[in-house]
């Protein structure tokens, strides 16, 4: 089977629960997990699984915030968003998702927001596994199972028949529009989507699940979240590296500022702030490492209170938008290509200064010129590069 792209599929992530079993103060999708909310886990993980309509159920009044965690993982500024509330059941609320779908969508995932850690690879895995019959993760039931009546056991249960069900689970849209349709009119309330589509005459199979897609329910659960992600989980095992570059040409006004330095006498950068590529480029590979977007979204023309701003600006913001992510900055690289300003007796002060405004990272620059190749060997103006290694906190 070829892959579907875009918008060919679409994943309904529900998350209007209340989460009454983890007692918190906020819904359940909100609950922050290592400086995320599992909202945001549950995000991550479907971005990382190829482009797909990504619709969120969200509870009465988390509307706006949803919308900020989707916009947080989306690709561009343009992405459309999809938020809509949920109902009084999960089955209400995946309706209501369903009633977002775009046109072109032909195979459709639902995914709990509780199964935040849930790997990327079980959604594409889910995705492809989509034929006339639907699809759902499972992981065997380790546990001896024994049928009860109070406290009284009253006999085995054959674990071999049994399957423990987990998200997000497939279907093909059309067949499971009617499934939904017919559980509506008949009142019939289900658990989750493959009962729904079950009881329409659905044929459902199974795919391995993963032990990382359990569901956060309980306290014991968060906990072992963030065990998971903190001490050794499969996000903090590696550190993670982003790049950035940036080009600014020379003409703009007043002096020229690079590296987070005042040059006199230097031709001065045009650009939105101070022009400070090698600045801006630090940024993005910062961002770009943390998977917080880019510069443009954070300091573009949309945040007029940056028009001007130096490097230390910029940078501060930057390293405190990690921290709120939960990350913190191992060092970052960055080499610019260009003929002016003579760089290296300046290159030790220029260092310190980024290096303070990142919270004490290091920050190591060097600079180029190009042998009079391309603009920056015209003098037109700068190319910057930037590499950034970051860490969970
Ligand atoms: N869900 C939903 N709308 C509801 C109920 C549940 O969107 N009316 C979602 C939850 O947000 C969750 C998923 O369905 O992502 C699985 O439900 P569950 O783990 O039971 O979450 P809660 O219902 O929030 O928790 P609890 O049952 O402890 O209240
Ligand atoms: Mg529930």
């Amino acid at each position: 089977m070829t892959a579907l792209s875009a918008p060919a599929i679409a994943i309904i992530i529900v998350a209007a629960g209340s989460g009454t079993r983890l007692g918190a103060s906020e819904p359940k999708a909100f609950v922050e997990l290592a400086g995320r909310t599992l909202l945001r886990h549950a995000l991550e993980g479907v971005r990382a699984a190829g482009p797909m309509q990504v619709i969120v159920v969200a509870p009465p009044g988390f509307e706006r915030l949803a919308e900020t965690e989707l916009r947080a993982t989306a690709s561009s500024d343009d992405e459309s968003v999809t938020v809509v509330v949920g109902g009084a059941t999960r089955q209400e609320s995946v309706a209501a998702g369903l009633r977002a779908l775009e046109a072109d969508v032909r195979v459709v995932l639902v995914h709990d927001a509780a199964r935040a850690l849930t790997p990327s690879a079980q959604i594409t895995a889910v995705a492809a596994a989509v034929t006339d019959a639907g699809v759902i993760p499972a992981l065997p039931v380790v546990d001896t199972l024994k049928r009860v009546d109070g406290d009284d056991i009253t006999g085995p249960v054959d674990r071999s028949q049994l399957a423990a069900a987990q998200t997000p689970q497939g279907f093909p849209r059309a067949a499971l529009q009617e499934a939904y349709a017919r559980a509506l009119a008949s009142g019939e309330e289900h658990t989750d989507d493959a009962a729904v589509f079950a009881a329409a005459g659905g044929a459902v199979r199974r795919i391995p699940g993963s032990e990382l897609a359990f569901k956060i329910t309980t306290p014991a659960d968060l906990e072992r979240a963030r065990l998971l992600l903190g001490a050794g989980g499969p996000a903090s095992v590696l550190p993670r590296i982003g790049v950035g570059t940036d080009v600014h040409a020379f003409g703009g006004e007043g002096a020229l500022w690079l590296a987070g330095l005042e040059w006199p006498g230097e031709t001065p950068l045009s650009g939105h702030s101070d022009g400070d590529a090698v600045a801006h480029a630090i940024v993005d590979a910062l961002l770009g490492a943390a998977g917080l977007g880019d510069i443009g979204q954070h300091f573009g023309t949309a945040h007029p209170q940056y028009a001007g701003a130096h490097a230390e600006v910029f940078l501060a913001r930057t390293a405190e938008l990690l921290a709120e992510a939960g990350f913190a900055i191992g060092n970052v690289s960055v080499q610019f290509q260009g003929n002016r300003p003579r760089f290296s007796a300046r290159r030790a002060e220029a260092e310190r200064v980024l290096s303070d405004a990142l919270g004490g990272a290091p920050v190591t620059v060097s600079a180029t010129t190009t042998d009079g190749l391309g603009f920056p060997g015209r003098g037109e103006g700068i190319a910057v590069t930037a590499v950034a290694l970051i860490h969970q906190l």
